[in-house]
């Protein structure tokens, strides 16, 4: 058996080869889930490509295309023949059984979802944890019709006859469905014999030895010099510092610009977490009024974005000139980005100002100890390293804070305002069980627009909160969270009682699309 990951060297990924992107993503994260290092590759790399990663094993995912289309997209065929294990899926079993001197044909045998597979015995390598019939997921126009030279069938179904497929002296596999939807409840199992037995890796890419392999890397690059990291408080600029500062400890300065326009209670937890449990170098900059006077009169989404993205850079370079020293800086870089930047744009939407990006003309190197993981495999390397929980599971919070929440000009008042009504909503979410559960839950407050009440025996006109709460997986697409009516109650009675100039509260039941999260 191989190691996969551990020690100081990069591990051996498995790699993902991508022939329809939501799929890759979803195959590369299950093998992480078993505990297998996982990457993706385009499916035009080359062998010699694939090669240089030293991959443990490559999957071919599905796709949407037929391999028999004008331009449908295809692998370098040598792949097959690198030594390397090979596990095609859906689009990834056709092109195997293709390449390799099988048949795939338009039989009009359509099936589309789940699916009664029957397993032949004994399962073979890859089915040998399956049943003799066991439903999987299945999405595909075409079938292969003949198995190539060299494999055994080991599944079929009532519509096609080759489900799976092997060749395990070569280290070749096969599967008509998708393993790695959650409507094939045993896909796990399956690509599990792909890794361990298939490829013969361990499942040894834990949070620790994550952990231990990030600091390893970090102290090689970095010596002994320098680095300074701006912390937002998030989970992923938190994770990145506190990894780095187990790797080189005091030689990190974490900056921590406080606009103003945080969270009630986050700048303490920034200091009580950082500076005070951890003992890491912080300089906390109090910068409130510095913002606040750059957003006076400011009301055009964008133009408020970038006044504050502007801003920030500004204030950090003011710290970065009083460490000249420092070489580095601190990214919270993660996985998806990656691959997002390397594939082709997608329509930007609005311009998300990463605050906290490095300022164009500092000329600091970037150290991106999280470049390699998804959010969730963050979370877990944070639980790993003591952050408290509050932080690990903390709800995505726009770089921007609490600006985007007031439509029109943010006032100190009007920020007052919506982060009383915000600490209600997350209070009553969290006290409910629900913050897990919800992507994100926060209020907005609109621009010059007031409301009849009445409370006691007097008329007031004041102002309406928005509530919103959605449910999403990656917030490219969201849901409004369906919140019991008692915690809704609760929500708006709290905040028309505790928040001063909040005489009524609406529920926004927008999903997205053709909503944003955000309302600006
Ligand atoms: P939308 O509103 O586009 O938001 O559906 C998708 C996710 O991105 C977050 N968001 C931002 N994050 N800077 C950030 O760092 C921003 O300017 C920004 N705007 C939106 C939003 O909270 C949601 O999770």
């Amino acid at each position: 058996m191989s190691r996969a990951g551990g020690g100081s060297d990069q591990p051996r990924p498995v790699l993902v080869v991508d022939l329809g992107a939501q799929y890759a993503q979803l195959i590369a994260r299950r093998v992480r889930e078993a505990h297998v290092y996982s990457e993706i590759v385009p499916h035009d790399a080359t062998a010699t490509e694939v090669t240089a990663r030293r991959p443990a094993g490559l999957i071919l995912s599905g796709g949407p295309a037929s391999v028999y289309e004008e331009g449908a997209p295809s692998v370098d065929p040598s792949l097959f023949e690198l030594g390397v294990p090979v596990l095609g899926i859906c689009y990834g079993h056709q092109l195997m059984a293709r390449d390799l001197g099988g048949e795939v044909a338009a039989t009009g045998e359509r099936e589309y979802g789940a699916t009664m597979l029957t397993v032949e015995r004994p399962g073979g390598v890859l089915l040998a944890d399956l049943g003799a019939r066991e439903q999987v997921w299945m999405s595909h126009g075409d079938a292969v019709t003949r198995e190539p030279d060299g494999f055994r069938v080991t599944a079929r179904t009532d519509r096609i006859p080759i489900a799976a497929m092997e060749d395990p002296e070569r280290g070749l596999f096969a599967v008509q469905f998708h393993p790695e939807v959650s409507h094939t409840p045993r896909g796990e199992a399956v690509l599990k014999r792909f890794l361990y037995d298939g490829c013969g890796l361990l499942p040894d890419w834990t949070p620790v030895n994550i952990v231990e392999d990030a600091v390893a890397r970090i102290r090689a690059q970095v010596g002994d010099d320098e680095v300074l990291c701006a912390l937002s408080g998030g989970v992923d600029s938190s994770v990145a510092a506190l990894l780095v500062h187990r790797a080189v400890g005091d030689q990190l300065t974490c900056v921590f610009v406080d606009h103003g326009l945080n969270r009630e209670g986050e700048p303490d937890q920034v200091e009580e977490t950082f500076g005070r449990h951890f003992g890491v170098p912080l300089v906390h900059v109090k910068a409130q009024d510095r913002f606040l006077d750059k957003l006076v009169g400011v009301t055009d989404p964008e133009t408020k974005r970038r006044a504050i993205g502007e801003e920030f850079i500004r204030v950090f370079e003011e710290i970065a000139r009083e460490h000249r020293a420092a070489r580095f800086l601190v990214q919270g870089t993660l996985y998806p980005d990656v691959i997002e930047s390397g594939s082709r744009t997608a329509a930007n939407i609005k311009s998300h100002h990463n605050v906290g990006g490095l300022p164009a003309e500092m000329d600091l190197e970037l150290v991106e100890p999280l470049r390699d993981l998804f959010k969730d495999e963050v979370r877990r390397v944070g639980e790993e390293l003591g952050l408290p929980e509050e932080v690990v599971h903390r709800q995505p919070f726009p770089g921007p804070g609490l600006a985007v929440r007031i439509v029109g000009e943010v006032t100190a008042q009007r920020l007052e305002t919506v982060r009383g009504a915000d600490r209600v909503v997350r209070e009553e979410i969290r006290s409910a069980g629900l913050e897990r559960e919800t992507w994100q839950a926060f209020c907005v407050l609109l621009a010059d627009v007031r409301t009849v009440g009445v409370m006691g025996d007097g008329r007031t006109y004041e102002s309406p909160v928005i509530v919103r709460v959605v449910t999403s997986e990656d917030a490219m697409t969201a849901d409004w969270a369906r919140l019991p009516d008692d915690v809704l109650e609760r929500i708006a009675s709290r905040i028309v009682r505790e928040v001063p100039g909040v005489n009524r509260v609406a529920y926004d039941i927008t999903s997205k699309p053709p909503g944003t999260i955000e309302w600006e």
